[in-house]
């Protein structure tokens, strides 16, 4: 990589690989990391290893997998530009994980509410990953030094947690990890079920009309859009907590049109009922995801290929995450051989 590329800040993200891509992973994350990556050095991962803290099917996990990075290329990741790459691909991750699941307190992870809802969601199946999984995404962040970690809100106490045992390691041994800060870009993003619109869009949403997936086909987006959960008003405007449903259809509008809330309030000011609003969503979001949906299935139809620029992604990544390693091991007090 070149002189100018070792100087830009470092960013880092990942997602986990399961289910299906959704147009909230294109709003809440995607379209940020599309724009981030002109700016920084990227990484851009599949977070697999953390998927299986909750069961998976190991057809359905690697399908997944596949499916993820072909999406993060179809949204405009560009490979030349990113780093991207599936994080089983770079053992250091687990093994940095190893050093610092030893740096940090049960407490600290007990703490964590992800932990808490999660363990609560999946009482089935509390296993001890599910326990360390910010650990290993501290390691996700911390083997690269990356300076900026774009996440959801959701994701900010883990940020806090990798700080602490950056931090940590650094204070204990000597300067080794960039403290990195978190980077919160789901602001403004955030798309409700279609079903449920004070709930968040999920992939694991049993009522399929609550998601738009990005391999959705037109007549199956404009289907979902029309039988949108709205409430009985008639007016279309930014009123989350009175309208949810039609303040969730104004932030698709708004994502997939880049009209801003007031504009479309004052376009939508004369209409009566929310069939003809309703109509203009479904329109927009149909002509938004098609070009993503056909360089998709393009990508993913060609596995070899895709398969080719995961597997530059991880040499590069590997590259990177064995100094830091490296480093850690010999502060550490392991034999270099
Ligand atoms: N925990 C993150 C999420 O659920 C996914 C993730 C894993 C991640 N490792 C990461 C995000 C490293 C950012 C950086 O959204």
């Amino acid at each position: 990589m070149s002189e100018q590329h070792e100087q830009r800040k470092v960013i880092l993200s990942g997602m986990q690989p399961s289910g299906q891509p959704h147009i909230g992973h294109f709003s809440g994350a995607l379209k940020n990391w599309v724009q981030l990556q002109h700016e920084f050095d990227s990484l851009f991962c599949i977070v697999d290893l953390h998927a299986i803290t909750v069961r998976q099917e190991p057809a359905k996990l690697r399908k997944a997998t596949l499916d993820f990075a072909a999406m993060y290329i179809a949204c405009g990741i560009d490979p030349e530009k990113s780093t991207l790459f599936v994080q089983s691909h770079v053992p250091q991750h687990a093994e940095l994980a190893w050093v610092l699941n030893c740096m940090t307190g049960m407490g600290e992870c007990s703490r964590m509410t992800q932990f808490k809802d999660k363990s609560a969601q999946h009482s089935e199946n509390v296993n001890v990953g599910l326990f360390t999984y910010p650990i290993l995404m501290a390691s996700d962040i911390l083997i690269y030094n990356a300076d900026l970690v774009p996440v959801g809100a959701d994701q900010k106490q883990h940020l806090e947690l990798t700080r602490n045992l950056a931090e940590r390691f650094n204070h204990h041994y000597s300067p080794t990890f960039t403290v990195p800060e978190p980077y919160i870009s789901d602001v403004g993003g955030k798309i409700m079920s279609l079903q449920e619109p004070t709930k968040k869009m999920s992939k694991s949403d049993p009522n399929e009309k609550a998601t738009i997936f990005l391999r959705d086909g037109d007549a199956e987006i404009r289907n979902k859009i029309k039988r949108a959960v709205t409430d009985s008003g008639t007016r279309i405007v930014m009123d989350e907590a009175g309208s949810p449903g039609i303040a969730n259809l104004m932030t698709l509008y708004h994502l997939t049109t880049g009209m801003s809330f007031a504009e479309i309030e004052a376009s939508f000011a004369s209409t009566s009922g929310y069939a003809p609003f309703k109509e203009a969503v479904a329109d927009a979001v149909a002509t938004f995801v098609a070009p993503i949906r056909e360089r998709f299935l393009e990508i993913r139809n060609n596995e070899e290929e895709l398969k080719n620029i995961l597997k530059r992604g991880a040499e590069h990544a590997r590259d990177r995450a064995r100094k830091t390693l490296r480093k850690v091991y010999k502060k550490t007090g392991f034999v270099e051989l």
